[in-house]
């Protein structure tokens, strides 16, 4: 009895206290105002809203009823989100000092607290040339035909395989992808291990954070030991070559700061696996999003053919793959590629964290509080894509306004791979297209969260070879 008494009252007083808190979040905070919103309930905030739908609408009511800036409570975070490009550019671009980049401790446990994307300030640049530089398009210019062969030879596994759940199989070829810019041409051994170990991890990654014994979370933490040994070993090897590749993991290896000092062996495999996790998924969802929109628009899929059509037959029927400059000259599939980011919009908002009082338009951003800019709310605004529910390429024949176009992000902490996930959508379309044939299964249209937006389950196809051309 004595006991629930005791819960009874917590429970009061702890309401008691977060009803004031509530009220004084409305109230002047040093002469400034809380941006418009709601808290939610004690504790949980919003967090059931948000994860019981579409995130998407979940913002996009929240912004049509409150404005582009509004405050939230996700997760057990006080948040603010940011629906417009200027606020996008003030978190993201002008004052981005004031906005540390935030994960949550199970995240960058398994990925690896040195991980550029965890950083600010001079360790975060000293990586993030490194990394921009081994993915810049000087370096990856001498990737372009293993990648074009890699896609070639992806599809034709596919062939009389059945039903193909078209996301994972793009993961297998994503993951290749990043294994050659990472290392160069890896030894089938290690490319081995590291995939299996890397799919463990990849598991745990979205499962409950919990160390108990058999738990995928549990499972992934030992695999990441392991993809750390793996790793340890391939380095060794490269040190003792003496070799000055071009790679990342040379790139890595060879950096040394202005006091001379080299990273150490812990920090390169962090990055590594980081940026084989900022890779994969990424670049496989959108992969599928275009497979779909050209699988549902045969116009579309025709007009994209007729322009890889030219560059199949300069390359002897297709035998021949596909190169640098023939990827760089691709204006219309580029476009598609553009709009299918777009539409897709694979990474729907990004995390930041205030190190400081922040005021912005006549609005506080408490120090402490998440900051949240919204790039699908961005990028599906009338008011900056006219018609934005429809897939339309032409629209990019004008360059977008400034800061409304964001699928790489934007400042300090932009996507380094872009260029590299760009090369893999244009030569894989162009294989599919000039090649294959395709037919989605099921009726089930929709998006699923995993987390990035992926058609459902995956969209399973069948693909086949076209007889002729
Ligand atoms: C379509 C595919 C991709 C999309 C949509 C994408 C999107 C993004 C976005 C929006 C950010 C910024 C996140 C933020 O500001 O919080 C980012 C960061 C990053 N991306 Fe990508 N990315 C893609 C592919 C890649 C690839 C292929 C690589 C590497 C080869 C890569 C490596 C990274 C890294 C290392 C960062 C962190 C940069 C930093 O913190 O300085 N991404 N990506």
């Amino acid at each position: 009895m004595t006991y629930i008494i005791v819960y009874v009252l917590v429970f009061f007083f702890s309401f008691l206290s977060y009803m004031f808190k509530r009220r004084n979040s409305k109230r002047l905070y040093k002469g400034i105002k809380l941006p418009p919103g709601s808290l939610g309930w004690p504790y949980i905030g919003e967090t059931l809203q948000l994860y019981s739908q579409d995130p998407n609408i979940f913002f996009a009511s929240k912004q049509k009823r409150y404005g582009e800036i509004f405050k939230t409570h996700i997760l057990g975070c006080p948040c603010v989100m940011l629906g417009s490009p200027e606020a996008a550019r003030f978190v993201l671009v002008t004052q981005a000092h004031l906005f540390k980049p935030t994960y949550p401790k199970s995240k960058e446990q398994l990925i690896g607290p040195s991980a550029l994307f965890f950083h600010q300030g001079e360790y975060h640049l000293r990586l993030r040339k490194l990394v921009q530089g081994s993915f810049s398009l000087d370096a990856i210019r001498n990737l372009a035909a293993d990648i074009s062969s890699m896609a070639a030879s992806t599809l034709n596994s596919w062939q009389n395989e059945g039903v193909v759940n078209t996301f994972q199989e793009l993961k297998k070829f994503s993951f290749e992808v990043g294994i050659l810019a990472i290392f160069g041409h890896l030894e089938a051994h290690y490319k081995e291990e590291l995939k299996r170990n890397y799919i463990i991890v990849d598991k745990g990654y979205n499962s409950f954070p919990t160390r108990l014994p058999g738990t995928p979370y549990r499972r992934a933490l030992m695999a990441r030991k392991r993809l750390r040994n793996i790793l340890s070993n391939i380095i060794c090897e490269r040190k003792e070559k003496k070799l000055l590749e071009k790679d990342l993991l040379g790139c890595l290896l060879n950096s040394k700061n202005e006091k001379g000092e080299v990273l150490t062996d812990e920090q390169i495999a962090d990055n590594i696996i980081g940026v084989l996790f900022a890779a994969q998924d990424t670049t496989a969802s959108a992969m599928t999003w275009i497979v779909k929109y050209l699988h549902d628009n045969r116009k579309l899929q025709k007009a994209v053919k007729a322009e890889q059509m030219v560059i199949y037959e300069l390359n002897a029927e297709g035998s021949q793959p596909v190169t640098w400059s023939q990827n760089r000259n691709m204006p219309f599939t580029r476009k598609v590629v553009m709009e299918s980011l777009r539409m897709a919009s694979i990474i729907s908002f990004t995390f930041r964290e205030a190190v400081a009082d922040v005021e912005y338009n006549d609005y506080l951003i408490p120090k402490g509080w998440k900051v949240m800019p919204l790039f699908t709310n961005i990028h599906h605004s009338p008011e900056y894509f006219s018609d934005p529910q429809r897939f339309d390429p032409s629209r990019f024949e004008v360059a977008p306004k400034p800061n409304t176009f964001m699928p790489f992000g934007s400042g300090v902490h932009a996507c380094p791979g872009n260029e590299l996930a760009k090369l893999q959508m244009l030569v894989m379309t162009h294989h599919l297209v000039t090649k294959f044939r395709w037919e989605v299964v099921g009726s089930e249209s929709g998006v699923q969260y995993r987390p990035f937006p992926v058609p459902m389950h995956g969209l399973p196809a069948r693909y086949w070879k076209e007889c002729s051309g």
